[in-house]
Order: C-alpha cells, then sequence, then structure tokens
C-alpha cells in the first residue's frame, strides 16, 4: 500500500491539498480538463479549505461526489453542503460543472438519475475518498453487495452510518478511475486500516489501488 504520512491533521490538510492541486494540474495538462469526485464525510473539510488557496485551473475542473446522503437539498449533513461550505462556493468552477447527486429523490430514483449523468462523462481522473471505523468508504459498508456489473452508482437503504440511504459510486466505478486517493485521519481509523494492510477484505481494500494520506494517528504502533 501507498501510505504517505503526515505528523498531525492539520499537516494532512495541507499536503493532502497541494497533492491533490498537483494531480488536478497533470490531469488538466494531460487531457484539459480533470474529473474529480469529492470525499464526504468529516476529514476532507480542513484539506478542501486548503485547496481554495491553491493555483489551479478551476475552469476546466469537473466536481463530482463519490456518495451522498439522502436527506433534503441544502442540510448541513449532505456531503455537497460540505463540499460548498468548504471549497466550492470559494472558487470559481462554472455551476455547471459541479454535478451533484439528486439524493434528495430517493436512493433509486437519484443513483439512477446518477448513472445517467456518470455516462455522459468520461471516466473520473480523480477520486477522493475517506475511510470508516469499520472500513467503509464512500456508501459501501461491510456485507453490501456485490453489485450489478456495470452499475455506475448504487442505491444504498441500510447503511449503518446514518442516514441509513444513501447513493454511492459503485466499487466497480471506483476502480475504473485514473488515481484514487484515501484520506484518513485519526486514532480512530487505527484499527481499519491495520486491517486492510493485513488484506483483511474490507470495502475501503476492494477499491483497487490507492494513494494512502493520512497523519500519525491514524497508523498504529
Ligand atoms: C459519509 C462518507 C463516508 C466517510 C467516512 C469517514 O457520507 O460519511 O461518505 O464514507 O468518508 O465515514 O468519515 P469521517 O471523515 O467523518 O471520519
Amino acid at each position: 500500500m501507498d501510505i504517505r504520512r503526515s505528523p498531525d491533521p492539520q499537516a494532512l490538510a495541507i499536503d493532502a491539498a497541494v497533492y491533490i492541486a498537483g494531480r488536478i494540474s497533470d490531469s488538466i495538462a494531460e487531457s484539459g480538463s480533470c474529473h474529480l469526485a469529492l470525499a464526504g464525510g468529516r476529514t476532507p473539510e480542513a484539506t478542501y479549505k486548503c485547496l481554495r488557496d491553491m493555483t489551479i485551473d478551476w475552469q476546466r475542473l469537473h466536481i463530482w461526489f463519490g456518495d451522498e446522503r439522502c436527506l433534503p437539498s441544502g442540510d448541513e449533513e449532505r456531503n455537497d453542503t460540505m463540499a460548498r461550505t468548504a471549497l466550492l462556493d470559494h472558487v470559481p468552477i462554472p455551476k455547471e460543472q459541479i454535478h451533484t447527486i439528486a439524493a434528495e429523490l430517493g436512493a433509486t430514483a437519484a443513483a439512477s438519475a446518477y448513472c445517467e449523468d456518470l455516462r455522459l462523462a468520461p471516466p473520473l481522473d480523480l477520486i477522493l475518498l475517506g475511510l470508516g471505523e469499520d472500513g467503509h468508504t464512500a456508501s459501501i459498508f461491510p456485507g453490501h453487495g456485490p453489485f450489478p456489473a456495470g452499475v455506475e452508482a448504487v442505491a444504498i437503504f441500510d447503511a449503518p452510518k446514518p442516514p441509513p440511504e444513501r447513493v454511492s459510486l459503485s466499487p466497480a466505478y471506483i476502480r475504473q478511475a485514473s488515481e484514487r486517493i484515501v484520506l484518513a485521519s485519526g486514532s480512530s481509523k487505527q484499527d481499519a486500516l491495520k486491517q486492510i494492510q493485513a488484506g483483511k477484505p474490507l470495502p475501503a481494500a476492494k477499491i483497487g489501488e490507492a494513494i494512502w494520506l493520512v497523519d500519525e494517528a491514524a497508523i498504529s504502533g
């Protein structure tokens, strides 16, 4: 596993923002655009705030989401609300290039609509992901799946992390991206990270090769 350590959460936020900004710019240099899926949860928030100050050709960036919670649009607990507050409301990405998941429609309808949107786009260049204490990532939790082949996004109804109803990129679609970056911070992620390093087939271990950006607290021993 390609694990890159930062000493503490503040350093991780800066180190991750620098790395992500570099990969966005590489993608834009290579193909003229970058299709980036953002992670939800709390960990990436500090990184998103640092990203605001990075030199990025924002006009060439397309934003997608790794998953979304089925809550009303604008709800404080939605992943796109956090992303807007921490980053998207502060940078000049054309609004038509921010592809949110219509999770307010309910998981089945939202997953279907998101699949249609994703089919019109190139494969994602970069996917940012978090790590749950149980080894979940995006909204793929232990015991979920297998999922139908060739499906870009899936409806989730029994997520153990509230809310239970969500939409998530499928593991197979996550694996198709050019690069995956997992952010993990804090001692609560030690056990999951240790199990993944030991080869336990947790959902975050089944997303393909990834760059793991972690702080010291998340790495046991
Ligand atoms: C969510 C995320 C989820 C998150 C992990 C880590 O909707 O919560 O998609 O996968 O990334 O649970 O969450 P924290 O960063 O808050 O620890």
